[in-house]
């Protein structure tokens, strides 16, 4: 037997050691997975027997391996939602939170239900969680891995109440503009949200992203690759008046202002930082209908 504060101690200095910043919350995580008891009682659980202490052990040594907290223990949060993910998906970020409550922002202050859609869907997250926020708004998520797209369903399928219903799946390349205009109406979409894939090739990332499908965080030498010809297709799709928010790395926000601001579809392009003062995302607003400038 070994008692639950012990237990969290030693794997809190496990997880430190191989540089995890959150070690003791990662370490309190992984206990509530495999036991069930709500974080708050952990240190009110009686101690592990031995099969459990195992048990608990050998999840530890994975997330020190830099396997991620979320494909251990199966889930990830964000905002309301609950996403499965594992091998195969992006494993959605806390950060991206932040889109999705400017998008619910925007869309609360529309008349009627919302049409919102998420470019560049992965697990759903964003889609998700919108739509568990909006309670009337109707969602598409657009995603092009057939892997992400099997995750993407089935939280989908699971989504608590109406988000079911009001939540679809869009198969297909989100720079691919012909494709895009053939599932979305022209001038149709209120808000549009995506958290594209925006790393530099090259540049240096923790080794959890390692985990991570490559497609869905590299995009070329200067990340912009998936972004730059993805505006003229939200250029097309919201309807005058109509909004995005786009996340993008903390090094290339000046580069998303001036790709927005060259189609000359867009106006009142702003760019946000988060509470660590990085940039993460720019908006703006699709102005008048007119024809595009290439971007
Ligand atoms: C950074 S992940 C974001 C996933 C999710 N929106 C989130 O915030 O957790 C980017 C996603 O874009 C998808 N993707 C990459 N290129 C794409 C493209 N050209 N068309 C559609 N989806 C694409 C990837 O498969 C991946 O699921």
């Amino acid at each position: 037997m070994s008692t639950v504060d012990v237990e969290l101690s030693r794997a809190t200095e496990q997880l430190a050691a191989a540089g995890i910043d959150s070690a003791r919350s990662d370490a309190e995580w992984l206990l509530v997975a495999l036991s069930g008891v709500d974080r708050g009682r952990l240190l009110m659980m009686d101690a592990l027997d031995d099969a459990a202490r195992t048990a608990y052990r050998a999840a530890v040594t994975r997330r020190a391996q830099r396997i991620p907290l979320q494909h251990i223990i199966g889930t990830a949060a964000f905002g309301p939602a609950e996403l499965a993910v594992g091998p195969g998906v992006f494993t959605p970020r806390p950060e991206t939170e932040f889109l999705a409550e400017w998008a619910c922002g925007a869309a609360g202050r529309i008349d009627g239900p919302a049409s919102v859609v998420d470019l560049c869907s992965g697990s759903g997250a964003l889609a998700i969680a919108i739509a568990t926020m909006l309670p009337t708004a109707r969602v598409r998520a657009v995603e092009r891995s057939p892997v992400a797209l099997e995750w993407l369903r089935g939280n989908v399928d699971r989504a608590a109440g109406s988000v079911r219903a009001r939540v679809s799946v869009v198969a297909a390349d989100v720079t691919d503009a012909d494709r895009m205009r053939a599932s979305i109406p022209t001038g149709s979409i209120d808000v549009v949200v995506a958290n594209p894939p925006y790393v530099p090739d090259g540049a240096a990332v923790a080794p959890e992203v390692a985990h991570d499908p490559a497609e869905a965080v590299f995009a070329g030498a200067d990340g912009m690759s998936v972004i730059t010809p993805m505006l003229t297709v939200i250029a097309g799709m919201l309807r005058p008046g109509g909004v995005v928010g786009l996340e993008h790395d903390d090094s290339t926000s000046d580069a998303v202002v001036a790709a927005m601001s060259v189609t000359g579809a867009f106006v009142d392009v702003r760019a946000h930082r988060d509470l660590a003062g990085r940039p993460r995302f720019v908006t703006a607003r699709r102005g008048p209908a007119g024809p595009l400038r290439s971007a």
